[in-house]
């Protein structure tokens, strides 16, 4: 059974694979606008330090839950806990949902990148403004549906052809690639004019409130919900797709090792995203205010002049108005960064992608072989994707809410509270990183310290591994990380009362 389950070719391909599950829209989206609406550096800082005391922690967990089981998410809790055998349904039902508007942002960069090549071959066309162009995007279902599955077709490819043919030999292309397209839009951004304001806002403690982004920053629990949603989504965990990695990982294999690198590498792409989106944001911004740009004013619906806070740096617009207009901006060449900055986002959703379809897939592989039966690999991914496919289409016919069937309705909240009516992705966000993902570090953090004991896990962490850290896995694990989790799911509760949820 053990042969007929596959494992990785080497450790580098499994490096690049959970790195590039890592690295994703999170990283080149979430993180640098959430460090601006936090007010930039405390963000940093309080990032750092829950990466390191309980994202490094669960990830090596994680890992060895897999390794030690041999068995994807369900399998792995079914087999090491009696109280919290449960959690393994959390963890695969989140992978689930999350794709439902994960694969739909992956198709609009898809449409991006496309859109970006034909202005490449016919310049000289008339071209439209970012925010016309996702205007018309998210209200044609047509196109956001096609691209949806053609985002959902390329993933198929890959997961039916497994884990080490296809998952792996994937990111081996992919996460180099990804990586010198970014340095290359680095350095368009820096040298950009006003560049400079961007680098502040990143890296100077209290610049975002005092040049006028933000009107005020949030409050300290705010901020740690924020940077702790954050880290546990940049980083995979909690949804059983290191779990489900782990268990394909050969026992020579330093588990302590490879968490390291994964942290520390998706540490440092999210903040290279941070340094080719905000400071191009910034400079293109402050290119129109110099040149007189007009905004129609939210309170009173008069036309003013546009300031540094009228810079939209959240949400979807970020990456898909701002930045369009960045490119547009830079005249002949504009397009063809375009095409290699969304082909960049399109390399990370996929690989991100590839592992959450993969956390269901195991699930149902295992499940078979369970049965003595050997599990249908082709079969099993083509279900597995027409099932995300049927929940993407409702998130892409209603253009990401554009529409209105989302279901902030049914909550009473907000729906356009980033500007844009994306409260599908406001809705998803809050429930998988703001609730199931520290709930589900929380319950695991507790299995592992209280019930099932440190021990069990670094009793599979020491194979592989000489570096001793019993100590400080043990403390972290039994303490630190359930205390940050619940502070964590304080701040978003406390988010939720300043929604008016409740
Ligand atoms: N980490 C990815 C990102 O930053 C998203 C992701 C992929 C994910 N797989 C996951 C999040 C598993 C949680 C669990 O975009």
């Amino acid at each position: 059974m053990e042969q007929s389950r596959g494992s990785w070719g080497s450790n580098i391909g499994f490096l690049l694979a959970a790195i590039g599950s890592a690295v994703g829209l999170g990283n080149i989206w979430g993180f640098p606008y959430k460090m601006g609406k936090s007010g930039g550096f405390t963000f940093l800082i309080i990032y750092f330090l829950l990466a390191v005391f309980v994202g490094f922690i669960i990830m090596i967990a994680e890992l060895a839950m897999g390794r030690k089981t041999g068995k994807g998410t369900i399998g792995a809790y079914h087999t090491l806990s009696r109280k919290f055998r449960w959690i393994g349904w959390l963890a695969v039902f989140s992978p689930f949902i999350i794709m439902s508007f994960y694969s739909v942002l992956g198709a609009y960069c898809i449409e991006y990148m496309s859109l970006n090549l034909s202005n490449l071959a016919f310049a000289g066309a008339e071209i439209k403004t970012g925010a016309d162009l996702f205007g018309s995007m998210l209200t044609n279902p047509f196109g956001a549906v096609a691209f949806t599955v053609l985002f959902m077709v390329i993933c198929y490819l890959i997961n039916r052809s497994g884990v080490s043919g296809g998952i792996e030999k994937f990111n081996k292309i992919g996460m180099p690639a990804l990586f010198v397209m970014l340095v290359i839009i680095i350095i368009r951004s820096l040298t950009l004019p006003g560049a400079s304001e961007g680098l502040k806002f990143m890296f100077v403690p209290g610049y975002a409130v005092k040049a006028g982004f933000i009107s005020e920053a949030p409050g300290f629990l705010t901020v740690l919900a924020t940077a702790g949603g954050q880290m546990f989504f940049s980083l995979s965990l909690a949804m059983g797709a290191m779990i489900t990695y782990g268990s394909y990982l050969s026992k020579q294999e330093n588990l302590v090792k490879n968490s390291g690198i994964i942290v520390v590498a998706d540490t440092i792409v999210a903040t290279m995203a941070g340094l080719a989106v905000i400071p191009a944001a910034v400079a293109n911004g402050i290119a129109q205010i110099n040149g007189g740009a007009t905004v129609m004013d939210a309170a009173t619906g008069l036309e003013r002049a546009m300031t540094f806070a009228d810079i939209q740096l959240g949400g979807p617009s970020l990456l898909f108005v701002t930045l369009q207009d960045v490119f547009q901006a830079m005249g002949p060449i504009g397009p063809l960064f375009g095409v290699i900055f969304y082909l960049l986002v399109l390399i990370a959703a996929i690989s991100s992608a590839i592992s959450l379809i993969e956390v269901v897939v195991t699930y149902f592989m295992d499940r078979a072989a369970e049965k003595g039966r050997q599990g249908n690999r082709p079969r099993i991914v083509l279900w597995v994707c027409l099932a995300i496919m049927v929940e993407a289409f409702l998130v892409a016919m209603d253009g990401l809410g554009s529409n209105g069937i989302a279901p902030y309705n049914l909550l009473g909240m907000e729906n356009n509270i980033n500007g844009w009516n994306d409260c599908w992705l406001d809705f998803m966000d809050m429930m998988s990183e703001g609730i199931a993902m520290p709930l589900g570090a929380l319950l695991m953090s507790l299995m592992v310290g209280w019930e099932i004991k440190p021990r069990t896990l670094l009793d599979e962490i020491h194979q592989g591994s000489r570096l001793r850290i019993d100590g400080f896995f043990s403390f972290c694990i039994r303490f630190i990380a359930p205390l940050g989790m619940v502070m964590i799911l304080l701040g978003q509760i406390d988010t939720f009362f300043r929604l008016g949820i409740f």
